[in-house]
């Protein structure tokens, strides 16, 4: 019995292939999956490229694991998997003397021969992309939890300058309405009770006629499904349909969107492809409170994006102060190879993005709290993860707008939801009573 273990990087896409790996390997004859990757006979890193940082987490975590093999030569095989592999292909086996294997996101499938080969034939490269790989009929094996993720669409169509994605996750498709609803109740039968349904561009989901909307409609009927979520949608692809989804099924469908705006300049939108500008972006978010008003908004930017002033930065932190984003993830801008970006001028300096790095966040945070006081004295609801990291007699859950609350354990059920009213903040996290 060959031992595999697989250490996942990079976004909730790559949490769901590894699932999906290990779906694959473990409906093979020969492979088990261990928890450790002392005890393993195939290391495989599922990897990511999004910004150069992530994949030099990989190469420093490369070289630790060759530190393993070399004490205990011939038995312990390297694989790269996922995106900086499909990236790098043959670059990473010639760089790395001590990577096996290098297979890229849609040849998961031929994994089983690719090992079985490898025992003969040293090194093996599949980085093939396919146009319609949606690994329809694999049932991915998930660590019992709270939620599961559930891949609708892989690739990426819409080429955002910056991002290196379509290139290693091909183009655009997506899985049929019914593979995905009987994923779903498979799920909750397992006794998982949230999902998030996962694409680049989730929204952009199209199988035949039926459209993003409509799939959504069609989670909501799974039995034993307490919130469904969804990331990430393209604010170009929100459409009342979606919002009126949201409006009738709260708070089974989270009250919360991830809206990724990036940058509140139009010229630097429009260097980056995002097919939106500013005035797009506000009314869509006047849109949206006008549907849901309860609905939390959170974010991506990028800061120090090619070609990005002083005033482009201010005209982000306008849109801050316009749209108070319940929560924003921010980047700084990292060039990657290939891109269409990467071929202009990375012309702000390093301290300066770092500057308008640290400024936006300390705005975010004012935001953030601003958005929690609103739950003071408030009774929410809450679906119950974890016990809390803090302090083990308090647990820990979420709220539909994707709210984290304390509260103590008491007698209440993991998986359940409760309702509490909101006593105190502390930090970014809501405390209840
Ligand atoms: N540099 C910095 N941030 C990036 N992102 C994607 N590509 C880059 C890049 N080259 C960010 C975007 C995206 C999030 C997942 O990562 O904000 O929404
Ligand atoms: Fe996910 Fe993008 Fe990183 Fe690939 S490059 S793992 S799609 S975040």
């Amino acid at each position: 019995m060959k031992k595999f273990y697989i250490e996942t990087y990079g976004c909730q896409m790559n949490v769901y292939d590894s699932e999906l790996v290990t779906g694959i390997l473990n409906n093979t004859p020969g492979y088990v999956a261990v928890d450790n990757p002392d005890e393993a006979d195939i290391v495989m890193l599922n990897t990511c490229s999004v910004r150069d940082h992530a994949e030099e987490k990989i190469h420093s975590r490369l070289g630790e694991l060759n530190k393993i093999r070399m004490e205990r030569p011939g038995t312990l095989k390297v694989g790269v998997v996922g995106c900086m592999a499909q990236n790098l292909k043959k670059k990473l086996i010639d760089r790395k003397q001590h990577v096996d294997f290098v297979v890229g996101p849609d040849a998961y499938r031929r994994l089983p021969d690719i090992l079985e080969n490898e025992n003969r034939k040293k090194r093996i490269i599949d980085t093939l992309l396919s146009k319609d790989e949606v690994y329809e009929g694999i049932f991915p094996s998930r660590k019992e939890g709270i939620n599961a993720w559930i891949s609708i669409t892989r690739g990426c169509d819409k080429f955002c300058t910056y991002c290196i994605v379509p290139f290693t996750r091909g183009r655009e498709r997506s899985r049929s309405v019914e593979s995905i609803v009987e994923e779903g109740q498979l799920i909750a039968e397992q006794g998982f009770v949230e999902l998030t349904l996962l694409g680049q561009n989730v929204n952009s989901y199209m199988h035949g006629k039926h459209k993003f909307p409509e799939l959504l409609k069609a989670m909501t009927k799974i039995e034993g499904i307490k919130r469904i979520r969804y990331t990430s949608p393209h604010p170009q692809d929100v459409d009342e349909e979606l919002l009126r989804v949201h409006a009738d099924y709260l708070p089974l469908v989270a009250d919360h969107i991830h809206l990724p705006l990036q940058s509140g300049s139009n010229h630097v939108l429009e260097a980056m492809n995002r097919t939106y500008t500013r005035e797009h972006f506000l009314k869509l978010v006047e849109k949206i409170r006008k549907f849901v008003p309860s609905m939390a908004i959170t974010t991506d930017i990028i800061v120090g994006f090619p070609g990005e002033t002083g005033t482009d930065f201010r005209e982000t932190m306008d849109m801050l102060k316009q749209v108070k984003f319940d929560a924003a993830f921010t980047f700084n801008y990292s060039p990657r190879p290939g891109t269409k970006a990467a071929a202009m001028e990375d012309d702000v300096p390093a301290e300066e993005k770092s500057a308008r790095l640290s400024e936006l966040i300390v705005l975010q945070k004012v935001h953030t709290l601003e958005h929690n006081q609103k739950y003071l004295g408030k009774d929410v609801e809450i679906l119950v993860e974890r016990v809390s990291k803090r302090r083990s007699t308090d647990l820990a859950g979420r709220t539909s707008q994707n709210k984290t609350v304390i509260f103590p354990a008491e007698d209440h059920n993991i998986k359940s939801i409760i309702k509490k009213k909101i006593t105190e903040l502390r930090g970014i996290s809501l405390y209840a009573e």
